[in-house]
């Protein structure tokens, strides 16, 4: 008698949760419809409990309608899951054509500063520099003290830099980073150091009040203005081609003794005859090898030891000439439909 109740039991709740699901209308009804008859305390369950009353011979044909109850029941959530998902793509897709083509976004490249960049990184690199990174917020210390500038330069005035209010300053050139090079390392040292710069510069076609440079030092025993001379020009073959001329022009810079300015000539650079004066450098001034101990409190960079070399120069306006661009103000403005001719 009892078993027979149960399998009348079993098949009711089949009908039951069955009849229940075709009417769930959605996600949160048909879970409901689970917990109710698959769920730990749901019915079904409690049918599996009140097996363990039944005698040995009824128990596995029970058992096997329970689980083809509990079977039929989880395959009809799933689809009816799958149906309702289909329905709410199909209503979200009416009205749209997945045939026609999509709307292409606006697509940038390189920057011509950043491709130039990384052309002299990867140059200076195959001669043995490595690469190194300071802040473009400086202290007056590094941007010009330590670099043997005194307070009366005119490069100190307030007309050509940018204070804050604390007197740090953005820094007008990427020389800052030879002084925390030197700060953090004894020699020897070879680095070189790309990064933004600022001026108190009217900006026009030519001019920006931020630019570009790449820096380099090398300090070790025994380096000379030859080696300066050799790693200048090599850089200058490999980025614009052999027919590269260098030329160096005695100059003063604070910070090297003595000082050149450094013209190149080449035809890809489209000037015909014309030098182009492009980089400062020199002979590392000892003064600045005695600030570095002084402040490191060591004599590890000892003059009598120890000679190097300097240069930095900027890359806005080579990139310019590379790239065909006559107002310096589109390298800043981020057009894309400038940009986008550099891919
Ligand atoms: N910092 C100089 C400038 O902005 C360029 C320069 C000259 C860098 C000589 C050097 C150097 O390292 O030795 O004009």
């Amino acid at each position: 008698m009892v078993l027979f109740h149960m399998d009348q039991q079993i098949e009711q709740l089949r009908a039951e949760a069955l009849a229940a699901l075709a009417s769930a209308g959605d996600e949160a009804a048909l879970e409901a419809v689970r917990v109710k008859y698959l769920g730990r305390t749901g019915s079904i369950s409690g049918l599996s409990e009140a097996m363990k009353s039944l005698s040995k011979e009824d128990k596995p044909r029970i058992g096997k309608l329970l689980n083809e109850a509990r079977t039929a029941v989880g395959g009809a959530i799933d689809a009816r899951k799958a149906a309702l998902e289909a329905e709410r793509d199909a209503k979200a897709l009416s009205g749209i054509d997945l045939t026609l083509p999509g709307t292409p976004l606006p697509v940038g490249a390189i920057h011509p500063i950043t491709q130039l960049l990384d052309r002299a990184i990867q140059i200076f690199r195959q001669m043995g520099f490595a690469l190194a990174d300071g802040p473009d917020i400086e202290t007056e210390w590094h941007c010009f003290d330590a670099l043997n500038t005194p307070p009366d330069h005119p490069a100190r005035n307030e007309q050509d830099t940018f204070y804050l209010p604390d007197g740090r300053l953005l820094r007008t050139q990427t020389s800052t980073v030879q002084v925390r090079t030197m700060e953090q390392f004894a020699p020897p040292v070879r680095i070189i150091a790309p990064g933004g710069v600022y001026r108190r510069d009217e900006v026009d076609a030519t001019h920006l009040a931020q630019f570009t440079q790449i820096e380099g030092l090398y300090v070790d025993e025994g380096v000379t203005l030859g080696d300066l001379k050799g790693t200048i020009e090599y850089f200058f073959r490999e980025l614009l081609g052999r027919d590269v001329q260098v030329r160096m022009r005695p100059h003063f810079f604070p910070f090297t003794e003595p000082s050149f300015e450094i013209d190149i000539k080449a035809a890809a650079l489209g000037r015909g005859d014309r030098w182009l004066e492009l980089a400062g450098c020199g002979m590392v001034d000892p003064a600045v090898f005695q600030e570095m101990n002084r402040k490191r409190g060591d004599t590890a960079y000892d003059p009598e030891k120890y000679t190097g070399f300097a240069f930095g120069f900027g890359l806005d306006r080579l990139a310019m000439i590379l790239s065909g661009v006559s107002d310096i103000r589109l390298f800043t403005e981020n057009d894309v439909r400038f940009l986008a001719q550099y891919r």
